[in-house]
């Protein structure tokens, strides 16, 4: 009886050691770069991101709005310059002021929190390549709306830069000095879910190693 039971044990182990081995392979042969099948969160967030302009009454925290501009400063910039500052904003009067000066961010009447992404000129390069301030604060900004999707959050990217009329209003309400630029007001909150992700693949709109 004793002998049966060791027989039995020791195919046991060597069944199971055989599976093992066999899952081995099965995951060293399964290079996930090729296997378009798995989830990739960030393809996901990606394609699930869309300009959110209705929220709840949820309130977005002090957190949530550092962790949104991290995610901005982790942008590329040229020549690493980081040509930027952030404005904060959760104050309600702040937010109710810019939604009455601007004519295309009234959503921020709703919203319960707003980050304004600014050019720094002190921090910009110089001549010709000032500019690149824009395509910097740009990559900042898609950050944070990816960023606020991940976090179930709801943005918009609402201009500033380059309409004058649209600047001064967001210069004037937070005092800002003259070298700094804003580019735009992104209002946050918590979306009611009635913005859906479109669909922008136009094949037509991809060229293959020459036009
Ligand atoms: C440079 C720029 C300026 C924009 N300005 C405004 C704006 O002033 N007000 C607004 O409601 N949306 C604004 N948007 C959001 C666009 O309307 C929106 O991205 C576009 O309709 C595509 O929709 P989606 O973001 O949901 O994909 C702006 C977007 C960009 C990139």
């Amino acid at each position: 009886m004793k002998s049966i039971n060791a027989i039995n044990t020791s195919q046991v182990v060597n069944i199971l050691l055989a599976i093992c081995v066999l899952l081995l392979i099965l995951k060293l042969s399964n290079n996930p770069k090729d296997d378009m099948s798995q989830k990739n969160n960030t393809l996901e967030t990606i394609h699930q991101r869309k300009s959110v302009r209705s929220y709840t009454d949820e309130v977005v925290s002090q957190e949530q709005l550092e962790t949104l501009v991290k995610a901005a400063m982790a942008a590329p910039t040229a020549v690493n310059k980081q040509p930027w500052a952030f404005i904060a904003i959760r104050e309600r009067e702040v937010l109710d002021k810019l939604g009455n000066g601007l004519p295309y961010a009234k959503m921020l009447k709703k919203a319960s929190a707003a980050i304004i992404v600014c050019g720094d000129l002190n921090k910009a390069l110089e001549g010709w390549e000032q500019e690149f301030w824009i395509q910097d604060c740009s990559a900042a900004s898609q950050n944070i709306l990816l960023a606020a999707q991940s976090m179930g959050l709801g943005a918009v990217w609402t201009a500033a830069y380059p309409a004058e009329d649209r600047m001064q209003t967001v210069k004037e309400t937070l005092n800002l000095p003259e070298h700094i630029i804003p580019l735009n007001v992104i209002p946050i909150g918590y979306p009611t879910g009635i913005e859906k992700p479109k669909d922008k693949w136009k094949p037509g709109n991809l060229h293959w190693d020459k036009w």
